[in-house]
């Protein structure tokens, strides 16, 4: 007999960015010193008090199943949270909690999207985009950036001619991984009259709403007559150092939303009981936790941009938020003789120890897309790791 895996199974992507952390776990295994910028995970822990408030949850008995919505007083907290930071009006049946921000972009795809429909997302992006569009038979249309002077913009007119009577849905990703780039005015006021125009819905990725070192966030979502078509898609993993705890959550419509929620209670019947009391903690709680996390990655950030922009042939904006680097290498490669990124990205590390991740892990390049790019991630390395891993990598590529 011989196994019969389901066709669809063919287009279903991945994150390679995995691959590129089981290749420096082996380079680590054969005793040499690693300087981990690929992975968005981070190497530190979560704030003590929202620990302690999960601990206790588990020891007052929270054990068991709960709503597939998740529980209400964290719904009430969310929707309280989002309303101050968007000026927003959500309520508790706004809000579906999920096992991570990441479910959200499954579930909204398979709320929203028929087969043949075509769906909008950003490329350099999460891989996840195209990955479930794809595999629940949609058309994935990728728009692209441009470098513009402070940071990358969306390539607006590139979006506008991908889009046809069955385009559906648009993905934002604004606070932007891989890139860090953040929407303009002129952006927004653009892709809102692009979703009008069209009757799109869009999800709003806001994973890296509350990563902002400089200014405030903003959301798509708040702008006029937006918030009726706009799903949210929430994190406790970055703010709060919480990746592991997998919490996140659904904002937006309640039609959409109930309809996520049904699909909780296919996947998984509800998230994780105990933890939901630890979100709460920190959403209500003594916010010095947060507010530390914020600190050191802001350091990270600012010694990682000097040390990139110090190597000659690579130049790299300095983002107000994410703890994502998206530097140009194009010089860089083009000097030291690469044309094959993997083969650039294998010999730095071989050479340094330097591990990071490449454009490619964010998509397949665009038509006419001669630039290069590689993507550093701060979240997960201290700053010492960082300036001896930088200087490393200067005296490398500048010999
Ligand atoms: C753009 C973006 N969206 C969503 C997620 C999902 O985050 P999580 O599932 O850990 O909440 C990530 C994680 O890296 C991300 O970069």
């Amino acid at each position: 007999m011989s196994i019969q895996i389901a066709d669809r199974v063919a287009r279903l992507g991945t994150e390679t960015a995995f691959a590129v952390s089981a290749e420096a776990a082996a380079f680590a295994a054969r005793g040499n010193k690693i300087y981990p910028f690929h992975l968005g995970d981070m190497n530190i822990i979560t704030p003590a008090n929202i620990i302690e408030a999960a601990h206790k949850a588990m020891i007052d008995g929270k054990t068991g199943y709960c709503s597939n919505f998740g529980i209400a007083p964290l719904r009430e907290a969310l929707a309280a949270d989002i309303n101050a930071s968007h000026t927003a009006d959500y309520t508790i049946d706004n809000v579906a909690i999920q096992p991570g921000g990441k479910p959200v972009i499954g579930k909204f795809i398979l709320a929203m999207m028929n087969p043949g429909d075509e769906v909008l997302y950003p490329n350099p992006g999460y891989p996840i985009y195209e990955s479930m569009i794809e595999f629940h038979g949609g058309k994935a249309l990728a728009y692209g950036y441009t470098e513009g002077e402070e940071n990358y913009r969306i390539d607006i007119a590139g979006l506008r001619r991908l889009i046809s009577p069955k385009t559906k849905l648009l993905i934002i990703n604004d606070l932007q991984n891989p890139t860090g780039a953040e929407c303009s005015d002129q952006e927004y006021d653009a892709l809102r009259q692009i979703v009008l125009e069209n009757d799109l819905t869009v999800l709003v990725d806001e994973a890296y709403f509350d990563i902002r070192y400089e200014g405030a966030s903003r959301s798509f979502a708040s702008l006029p007559d937006m918030a009726e078509r706009c799903l949210i898609l929430y994190t406790f993993a970055k703010k709060f150092a919480m990746t592991g705890w997998r919490l996140g959550a659904a904002v937006g419509p309640t039609e959409i939303v109930d309809v996520i929620a049904k699909l909780n209670v296919n996947d998984e019947s509800c998230s994780n009981h105990f933890n939901q009391y630890g979100a709460i903690e920190a959403l209500t709680g003594d916010q010095s936790g947060a507010e530390t996390i914020l600190e050191i990655l802001k350091e990270r950030r600012d010694v990682t941009v000097d040390g990139l922009n110090a190597i000659d042939g690579v130049h790299c904006f300095c983002p107000h938020a994410t703890f994502y680097l998206f530097p140009n290498v194009t010089d860089l490669m083009k000097r030291r003789g690469f044309d094959d990124y993997d083969a650039f990205r294998r010999d730095a590390l071989e050479a340094t120890g330097v591990s990071f991740c490449t454009r490619l892990h964010f998509g397949r390049a665009l038509p006419g897309e001669t630039n290069r790019y590689i993507r550093f991630a701060y979240s997960g390395i201290d700053v010492p790791d960082i300036r001896d891993g930088l200087a490393k990598l200067k005296a490398y590529w500048d010999s």
